[in-house]
């Protein structure tokens, strides 16, 4: 047994961005429209306290953006046009030390319907010069093939992934750019966050909600996840084949429950919600559905529809890392909705011991110990920390400064935390923070919600020359890679 003090060598640093929040061009290169292409601005203040979630759309909606798209804004068509900025945004990156740089890849840019047959051309030169670019600095490109989005008309023909016939359009996809790329990408993530399924079933898995009755909703995630893994198998497969020598992971939004109270009732109530979270990547690190589901699904008459084959594709399928997300640790407590709320960012039930972002998030850095801890205890398969970040608002001063104090503090303390958890025995292969250039916000399409250690100049409706600034927190972030975690 040794101890491992400090980041180990080879540390992945870095920070993480996803194409339809950073790339714009959105009817450019002939890709085709997304279902982020559609998530309309919304005053996420419109109710007098923020609502971090204005992303879902109905079919009323689709139709009514569709029809009269002059009245609405849309952000993420616009992102903060990385499509054409990449070079100097890559350079920054470059100047920051990153040893990573996680970017998604938007399917409707390779496949503009999801149909084809033969993918777009200007869509995959994009990426290859994208990933050429970061070569130049040495910068390892980590790539997620589904980031919240997919081509619109998955959507409005099959209803997204409650629908089968999308896992044979995703293999397609993800084969054909494993094999573009296998010399260029050698870090893979299949799905970002797929246990927002339980949030949210238009942002990453392409369903209009209204379509679905209200005492379908859990049949359909289910059933919508059910068809996920199986693509995410297909294509962790897929990865072995084509670039043996390439490492792909699973990736989940890790909210860690707390129980309210010593109560045996509520410690149970936070294992099971615990276990709604990790039952995502239960099935894709260890290739089969959990026990515990089966009670679950009786309990709520669920019943997901198997093909015979399925059990073999997941169990061939398995990750070789798990990649997580983390913003925030939730509470819980024995009550009728807790499960409804296991997903949750919104949580009724507040942790007197944090303070809360200016988006109402709690901030826990203890909590992404613990969370590493379980989770390595239970997968014993490396972690990537592959999202964190404080979204806050930033001012930019007359002589072009940000100073980001509250953000290096919280960056600060979660790596902290990270060391703390390498040194509890977790073998964390990097770090990408969140949002590592400021870019469109996911759940409110909101610009003004900053993570960046780059500042982009640009409002909330898209005003502003989108020049980009080095904040305070660029330089720490520098020192930080540069001292590989030691200089905090
Ligand atoms: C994660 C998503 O859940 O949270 C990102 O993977 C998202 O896409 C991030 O941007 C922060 O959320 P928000 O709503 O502040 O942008």
């Amino acid at each position: 047994l040794q101890l491992q003090a400090g980041f180990p060598k080879g540390f992945l640093w870095g920070g993480a961005t996803a194409a339809n929040q950073i790339e714009g061009a959105y009817n450019e290169g002939g890709k085709g429209l997304s279902t982020s292409d559609y998530a309309a601005y919304k005053d996420p203040y419109a109710t007098g306290k923020v609502d971090n979630f204005t992303f879902n759309v109905t079919s009323k909606e689709l139709a009514e953006y569709k029809e009269n798209p002059e009245k609405y804004l849309f952000p993420k068509r616009w992102g903060i046009d990385f499509y054409h900025r990449y070079k100097e945004d890559i350079a920054l990156m470059a100047e920051m030390g990153f040893k990573t740089f996680r970017i998604s890849i938007s399917w409707a840019r390779i496949f503009p319907t999801g149909l084809e047959s033969e993918p777009n051309e200007e869509g995959l030169a994009f990426y290859d010069k994208v990933f050429d670019e970061c070569a130049k600095y040495g910068i390892e490109p980590l790539v997620t093939m589904s980031h919240y989005e997919m081509p619109i008309t998955l959507t409005e023909k099959y209803n997204g992934w409650v629908s089968r016939e999308l896992i044979p359009l995703f293999e397609k996809y993800a084969r054909v750019i494993l094999t573009r790329y296998k010399a260029k990408v050698k870090y893979w993530i299949t799905f970002n966050e797929m246990n927002m399924n339980l949030n949210s079933l238009y942002t990453g898995a392409g369903v209009l909600e209204d379509l679905i009755a209200p005492e379908d909703k859990l049949q359909a995630t289910y059933q919508a996840s059910h068809h996920q893994f199986l693509a995410s198998a297909l294509a962790v497969k897929a990865c072995k084949e084509i670039i043996p020598d390439a490492q792909i992971g699973c990736m989940i939004n890790q909210i860690e429950s707390y129980a309210l109270t010593t109560k045996p009732e509520d410690q149970l109530q936070a294992l099971k919600s615990n276990q709604l979270n990790m039952f995502y990547p239960d099935v894709q690190a260890r290739g089969e559905y959990p026990t515990y589901m089966a009670r679950y699904f009786a309990d709520n008459d669920i019943h997901v529809v198997m093909e015979e084959g399925d059990e073999e594709i997941l169990r061939e399928g398995v990750v070789d890392y798990v990649a997580i997300s983390y913003y925030m640790s939730h509470v819980t407590e024995a009550r009728e909705d807790a499960a409804k709320l296991a997903g949750s960012f919104d949580s009724p039930i507040k942790n007197e011991h944090l303070e809360l972002s200016q988006w109402d998030w709690p901030i826990d850095p203890i909590g992404l110990r613990i969370s590493l801890m379980k989770l390595y205890d239970r997968y014993e398969k490396p972690l990537f920390v592959c999202e964190n970040g404080l979204g806050a608002k930033d001012e930019l001063t007359e002589d072009g400064k940000i100073h980001d104090d509250y953000r290096i503090d919280y960056i600060r303390q979660h790596v902290e935390q990270m060391k703390e958890a390498i040194k509890d025995g977790v073998d964390l292969m990097g770090y990408t923070t969140w949002g590592c250039i400021d870019l469109i916000s996911c759940g409110t399409s909101q610009m003004s919600k900053r993570y960046g250690f780059i500042y982009v100049d640009q409002d909330d409706e898209g005003n502003g020359s989108l020049e980009r600034y080095r904040k305070d927190s660029f330089y720490w972030y520098k020192e930080v890679i540069e001292s590989n975690g030691e200089n905090l």
